[in-house]
């Protein structure tokens, strides 16, 4: 059973959303899910915030969100700021290379960066070839997806699984190609294709995703093979439907909707629906901006405790990032609410609060407050024996999206069950079950 979204009385106005279609012959087709593994956090085993990793993360979050303001232009001809990329500064670079290479040498299971992956299959395999799996990051705030090619030698392509598209034989070329901008000047780029993808047993044929040739070194250190794109058409590189909007148009799934549940296990990404094991109660739906092409709610308010600190915000649902950021002018009036916090690291927006007495700190759109728990919001002691914890809220400029964007990941994401509907261009947050 899937469920509806609930009216909530008050001055806001809520859209309520009908049932999702049943497929012909009344059944509602049901989803399935597909498991993600944590890939650790920025916490060192000694409790600390690492800071490599944090910085690492967040220049990442920066860069992806510059491509995606680049491909909305082009795509558009939105006027958006355009940015440089920022470049990840090469002593931090060679300490996450030599950390990757003792965790793969050392068969750790204290995985750099953190993030949620699952598995994927690209093509259709010939004759006495094996399946092509790839482990992907699900990431809401791009929209295009992209794995290593078999022709690839960078660094980055080291270790990794690779597409070889003489090995599928629904495999078809393109006369594009695909590129990405890093911020050290370089582009990871590669040959656009399209071929059948599964992922979860959902299969979308003449699915377009790029194969990369040329990848930057930094995409050594981390866990995943590729990406998964789960944003909307205005943001996408290769102006082509993801994977979900794909299977809806092909009519692999019924319902165009995804949900993630991210745990510390048990977690997953449902396709075709939510998963009713995973959340409790009702789902509050939102209404997103739906020019933006990037999953964001908007007349967003951010609250400390009972406060009201920020209205009128239209925050990004991003998994593809780790923390939340807002912009820096936004975030020190949180902090201000927060007796003894303080700035951590100037430069990349940190901060710090007591570890003894963690604010609360909620987003909501009217309806219930959505709290970061004290746990989701701790990233590690400032430094040993501290007792100052660094916070996942940062203030960062992210740059061109407008002062009322903060971006919401993976630690704003952990602590409810999420829904991205394609169909109602909204999202919905309930409990964890
Ligand atoms: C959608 O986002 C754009 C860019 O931030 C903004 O100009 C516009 O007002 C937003 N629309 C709505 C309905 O909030």
């Amino acid at each position: 059973m899937l469920k509806t979204a609930v009216l909530l009385a008050g001055t806001v106005v809520f859209r309520v959303f009908a049932s999702p279609a049943p497929v012909p012959g009344g059944v509602t087709s049901p989803g399935t899910a597909i498991p993600l593994a944590r890939r650790s956090s920025l916490t060192g085993a000694d409790g600390v915030f690492n800071q490599d990793e944090a910085k690492a993360a967040t220049i990442n979050t920066i860069n992806k969100h510059l491509q995606n303001q680049v491909n909305f232009q082009k795509n558009t001809g939105g006027g958006v700021e355009i940015r440089s990329p920022v470049a990840l500064p090469s002593d931090v670079e060679e300490r996450l290379l030599r950390r990757e290479e003792r965790r793969q040498s050392e068969a750790l299971t204290d995985e750099s960066n953190e993030e949620w992956d699952g598995k994927i299959s690209v093509g259709t395999p010939k004759k006495g070839t094996a399946k092509q799996n790839f482990l992907i990051d699900f990431d809401t705030g791009s929209a295009d997806l992209w794995v290593p090619s078999s022709s690839c030698s960078s660094l980055g392509c080291l270790g990794k699984s690779k597409y070889n598209p003489s090995s599928s034989s629904t495999s078809s070329s393109k006369p594009y190609i695909f590129s990405i901008e890093y911020g050290d000047g370089s582009t990871a780029s590669g040959p656009v294709y399209s071929d059948t993808v599964t992922v979860a047993g959902i299969t979308a044929t003449n699915q377009y995703f790029a194969a990369m040739t040329k990848l930057s070194s930094s995409w050594f250190t981390r866990p995943c093979d590729g990406i998964m794109g789960m944003g909307l058409l205005p943001i996408s590189g290769l102006q082509q439907d993801p994977f979900v909007q794909n299977a809806k148009s092909e009519g692999a799934i019924a319902v165009g909707q995804f949900s993630f549940y991210l745990a510390n296990t048990g977690s997953e990404l449902y396709i075709g629906g939510t998963d009713t094991k995973k959340y409790t109660g009702a789902i509050e739906f939102h209404s997103i901006n739906t020019t933006t092409g990037l999953w964001q709610p908007t007349n967003g308010q951010a609250k400390v405790g009972s406060t009201t600190v920020l209205t009128g915000l239209q925050p990004i649902i991003d998994s593809g990032t780790t923390l939340m950021y807002c912009p820096p002018a936004l975030v020190q009036q949180i902090y201000a609410q927060v007796p003894g916090a303080k700035v951590f690291e100037a430069d990349e927006g940190l901060w710090s609060y007591p570890c003894a007495s963690p604010p609360k700190i909620s987003f909501n759109w009217g309806g219930k407050d959505w709290t970061v728990s004290a746990a989701n919001l701790n990233l590690g002691t400032t430094k040993a024996r501290s007792k100052d914890c660094v916070s996942a809220l940062a203030g960062l400029d992210i740059g061109g999206f407008g002062a009322n964007v903060c971006i919401l990941g993976d630690a704003f994401m952990r602590n409810f069950y999420s829904v991205f509907d394609l169909d109602q261009q909204a999202v919905g947050f309930a409990a964890l079950a």
